[in-house]
Formats: C-alpha cells, structure tokens, sequence
C-alpha cells in the first residue's frame, strides 16, 4: 500500500457535506504526486454530487490549499459535519479546518 484517502458524507441531501480525511502517503513515497493523484480522484466524486467538502489538519493547510480549500474557523463547518466522528474527538482540537465550495460543473 502507498496511500490512503476517505470521504464521509454526511446531512441530507438538501445540506451534504463531504468530510475528505484519512489521506496519509507512505513516508517514503511523499513528495511523488501520490497525494495529488488520490485528492483529485476523491473530489471528482464530490464535484458529480455538488458538495461542499470539508477537511481537517494539523500539517497539511497548505498543501490542501492548493485545492481550492479555504482557512475557516472551526465554528463555521456546517452542522451536518456534527455528525462525524472525527468532530466529536477522533481529531485533536488544534486541527485547524478547512473548506472547499461546490464547483459549478
Ligand atoms: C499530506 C500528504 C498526504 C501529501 O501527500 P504527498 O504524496 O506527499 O503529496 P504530493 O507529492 O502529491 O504533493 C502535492 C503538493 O503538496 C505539497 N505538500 C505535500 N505535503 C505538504 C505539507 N504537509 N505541507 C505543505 N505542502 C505540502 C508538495 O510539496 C506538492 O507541491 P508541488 O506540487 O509544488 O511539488 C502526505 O505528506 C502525508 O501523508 N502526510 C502525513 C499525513 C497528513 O498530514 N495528512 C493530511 C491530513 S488529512
């Protein structure tokens, strides 16, 4: 295994959230593009279904950056995103959260 990437969906389909998570390159492959490859291949499912995504990250704001993703206040995710595990403690509270916009197709 060189990497992995998730997507949780949460809420309704009047407010979906997207939660992008778990990307985590092999330590000895980062650097290569493998994390670019597997972002890109999860927002094209989210860009199909015109949701908003969210993400949270202690080490990668900036990399994340890069894909259209903004600095937000934790406060400000929507609260559909409540029912995720990674909100409810999974993920420390120094992680800063970040969100990207639906794209228009
Ligand atoms: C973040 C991570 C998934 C990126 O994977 P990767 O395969 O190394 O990334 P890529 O090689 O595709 O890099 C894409 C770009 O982002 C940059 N980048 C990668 N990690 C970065 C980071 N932590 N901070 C800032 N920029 C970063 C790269 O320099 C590259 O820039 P370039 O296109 O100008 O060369 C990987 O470094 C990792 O597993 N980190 C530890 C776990 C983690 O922090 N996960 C994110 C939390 S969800």
């Amino acid at each position: 295994m060189v990497g992995t990437i998730a997507l949780e969906r949460h809420g309704t389909s009047s407010d979906t959230v997207s939660l992008l998570r778990s990307a985590a390159i092999d330590p000895a492959r980062r650097g290569h593009g493998v994390g670019a490859v597997l972002t890109a291949a999860v927002l094209r499912r989210v860009d199909a279904a015109d949701a908003l995504v969210a993400l949270l990250t202690e080490t990668a704001t900036e990399c994340f950056s890069r894909s259209d993703f903004t600095l937000v206040d934790r406060a400000q995710l929507p609260p559909a995103q409540e029912e995720s595990q990674e909100l409810r403690g999974a993920c420390p509270s120094s992680a800063r959260a970040l969100l990207r916009p639906p794209t228009e197709a």
